[in-house]
């Protein structure tokens, strides 16, 4: 008896918790809580506001996102997803695929957003003949980014080569600063590596690699000399990162402790927040050997499936006029660092790394972040980054066997 009423109240309460009504609040799992992302999702917040939307945060604290895809996925196994949620890249098409998400083709694909949001935002955010999330930003992920105070007192010129910057590291180290800020979750070591293996790839093996898994690229010879390469990095990070995210790194810019950080250009929105101005305080460079390169990583929200819920359709449309309007695009992405989701802004307004990001994606070769999980699924990133961060962080492991490792383990999920 006890276990009918049970069931009853679980086949019944889908409809109860559903029962949403035009104010109730928007539940957001997101991971935007350091500095930076912080106020950048505040001033989402504060947009959707003006429209009658309370965004209820659901935020996740680990950078990356690791533990908000986690949490993430016990809520969606016990049938109680959050209104939205930071999903980007191919995990948009899992999560699709299972018949959870609400699609937005009347938002994206039949009005005149269509035209304004570039053809690889699009690619990235369909699955099958729809369109399932809705774009925020787009992130260049391969910056180099120099503390300007230490090159302007040591006299040094923004490397381009590696060649250049080994040179400098060496002369940053010398002079008593840490050459290479790194903070040291997988995800960081990661996001070197991709670095390292964009420049001496170069775009075309690199998708190869990272996209297709074509296992002549992942276990060449090219590969083997990548991880050595990423290895040489790693005498510079000079201090101990260990359980520091990319936020510790980046303050190691802003306070000049250190000379440069390969990251996202999350970390100016960090700098940011702090006050801290392009080309005053700090300069962007391409990762050596990358300038026709822009590896990208986009942002973007999907909407759970809520049953018989009209007022999450209501919800859906402003939202998404909410944050594809210009004004929010130009406010949120100043804070945030990254650049417009939309071809037709006016970039006055964005400093100049942002500027330069813009122009550059209309003439670069464009690739999708391994670490950032555009290039793969969160799931098959995740098992390559544990590789590549062992590797890294310990010697007895050589560059031969890490590329053995890599290649059988992306064999084994892929099967
Ligand atoms: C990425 C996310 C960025 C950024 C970064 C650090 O996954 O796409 O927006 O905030 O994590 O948390």
């Amino acid at each position: 008896m006890k276990m009918i009423k049970i069931k009853k109240f679980l086949l019944l309460w889908p409809f109860l918790y559903s029962a949403q009504s035009y104010a109730d609040p928007l539940e957001v799992l997101h991971w935007w809580t350091e500095s930076g992302e912080f106020e950048a999702q505040a001033i989402l917040d504060e947009a959707l506001k003006k429209q009658d939307i309370t965004w209820e945060n659901f935020a996740i604290v680990g950078s990356g996102g690791g533990s908000a895809l986690r949490v993430l996925q016990m809520r969606a196994l016990s049938a109680n997803p959050p209104d939205v949620a930071q999903i980007k890249g191919p995990d948009i098409g899992e999560w699709a695929q299972m018949g959870m998400l609400k699609e937005v083709d009347s938002i994206i694909g039949e009005t005149a957003w269509h035209q304004y949001i570039p053809e690889i935002v699009k690619n990235t955010i369909r699955y099958e003949d729809s369109y399932m999330a809705l774009p925020l930003n787009i992130h260049r992920v391969n910056w180099l980014w120099l503390n300007k105070a230490i090159f302007d007192e040591l006299n040094l010129v923004p490397p381009t080569t590696w060649e250049g910057f080994f040179e400098v590291a060496d002369k940053i180290q010398q002079a008593g600063y840490i050459a290479l800020a790194h903070g040291s979750t997988s995800w960081q070591d990661s996001l070197l590596f991709e670095s390292v293996a964009l420049s001496l790839l170069g775009a075309e093996k690199y998708k190869q690699a990272f996209v297709q898994f074509d296992e002549n690229v992942l276990a060449s010879q090219q590969m083997i000399d990548v991880f050595e390469q990423f290895k040489r990095l790693k005498k510079y990070t000079g201090n101990d990162m260990r359980g520091k995210n990319w936020v510790v790194a980046s303050k190691m810019i802003s306070d000049k402790k250190a000379g440069m950080l390969f990251m996202g250009d999350w970390s100016k929105g960090m700098w940011h927040a702090e006050g801290k101005a392009a080309m005053k305080d700090y300069l962007c460079v391409e990762v050596p050997g990358t300038h026709d390169v822009f590896s990208y990583n986009i942002d973007s929200f999907v909407f759970f499936k809520k049953l018989n819920s009209a007022s999450v359709n209501v919800n859906t449309q402003t939202f998404a006029k909410t944050i594809l309007s210009k004004d929010f695009q130009r406010d949120f992405n100043i804070q945030k660092g990254s650049m417009p989701v939309r071809t037709d802004m006016d970039m006055t307004d964005f400093d100049a790394c942002t500027q330069k990001a813009y122009q550059d994606f209309n003439r670069s070769d464009l690739v999708p972040s391994l670490s950032q999980n555009i290039a793969t699924t969160s799931y098959l990133q995740s098992e390559i980054s544990k590789i590549i961060s062992y590797y890294f962080k310990n010697d007895d492991m050589t560059a031969k066997q890490a590329v053995r490792q890599l290649a059988l383990a992306i064999r084994a999920v892929n099967k």
